[in-house]
């Protein structure tokens, strides 16, 4: 990689993100294609997110994609909003265009594609829970009703989190429950469940669990964790004893980030690049 004078900026802010795979990502895409961009990591406090963005603007980067805690704050600090991002309600890629800071969301498009992946599935009339009503997890919920979904059960810690994707998901005439995070509330629906997909930051950390019990799982559930380092949550392994069929964030991830490449650099993404650049990251060795 040579840097110089013309090299384009692009990153991801977050906080923690030290652990980011982002950069291998993209880094390898843009090495690839022969382009003079290079990708970077930004530890952000969510107190200063609008001051980093603007920092993004004004330095002319060109753009920088958001994880956790940023994703639903940036609504209030990006210039425009796609419509896409604006229905999911949360902004996981920023692009700087004609001066101005534009909130896009990847995050859906990320879902549905991995699904399709690595389980062969699509949302479309099936039966969805999603653990987590954070700027991923509304996001997936949306998602999910703009895929045709026959319900969606969100489920999240913060009650009122739920709150505005159950607006969102009424306005789009899905079929939607509010339930807590626990084995109470998730045992009167589960038997009833395809597709269980975990979009909350517990399991990231090492012996973290969302304490959800065995019994809840079975051979009917596709149980997909946004999480992919461990490679197996707590949740995933629970689910796949079970005998649930279950993948993790890897290709969310991916997706997510090839479609957000393309919103910057307006080339095709080499998809096959950026997941070998990923499992490598990600996994080492054992990729
Ligand atoms: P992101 O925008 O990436 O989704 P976020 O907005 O910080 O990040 O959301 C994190 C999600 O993980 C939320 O659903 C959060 O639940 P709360 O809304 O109750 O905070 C969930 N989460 C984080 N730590 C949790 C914990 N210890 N138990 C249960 N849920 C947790």
């Amino acid at each position: 990689m040579q840097i110089d004078g013309s090299t384009k900026i692009v990153g991801v802010f977050g906080s923690p993100i030290v652990h980011t795979a982002s950069p291998a990502m993209h880094n390898a895409a843009f090495a690839a294609l022969n382009l003079n961009w290079v990708y970077l990591a930004f530890e952000v406090d969510p107190q200063n997110l609008r001051s980093a963005l603007h920092g993004v603007r004004d330095m002319g980067l060109a753009g920088v994609n958001l994880t956790v805690p940023h994703k639903i704050l940036a609504l209030d600090c990006v210039e425009e909003i796609d419509a896409e991002a604006r229905r999911l309600g949360a902004v996981n890629t920023v692009v700087v265009e004609d001066g101005k800071l534009r909130g896009f969301n990847t995050d859906g498009y990320g879902v549905v594609k991995a699904l399709a992946e690595d389980f062969n599935l699509s949302l479309k009339g099936k039966r969805v829970v999603v653990l987590g009503a954070g700027g991923a997890g509304r996001a997936i919920a949306v998602q999910a009703g703009v895929e045709g979904a026959a319900e969606v059960c969100v489920a999240n810690r913060t009650r009122s989190r739920i709150e505005p994707i159950l607006t969102e998901l009424n306005r789009i005439g899905i079929p939607v429950r509010s339930l807590g995070i626990n084995n109470r509330d998730l045992r009167g629906v589960m038997p009833e469940m395809d597709v269980v997909i975990n979009a909350t930051s517990v399991g990231l950390k090492p012996g973290e669990s969302l304490g959800l019990d065995g019994t809840l799982f079975s051979k009917r559930h596709h149980v997909y964790d946004t999480i992919y380092r461990p490679a197996e949550t707590a949740l995933l392994r629970t689910a796949a004893v079970a005998g649930a069929k279950t993948a993790n964030g890897l290709s969310m991830l991916l997706h997510q980030g090839a479609r957000a490449f393309e919103l910057w650099t307006k080339q095709k993404a080499p998809v096959t690049v950026m997941r070998r650049a990923l499992e490598t990251a990600v996994y080492g060795a054992r990729a």
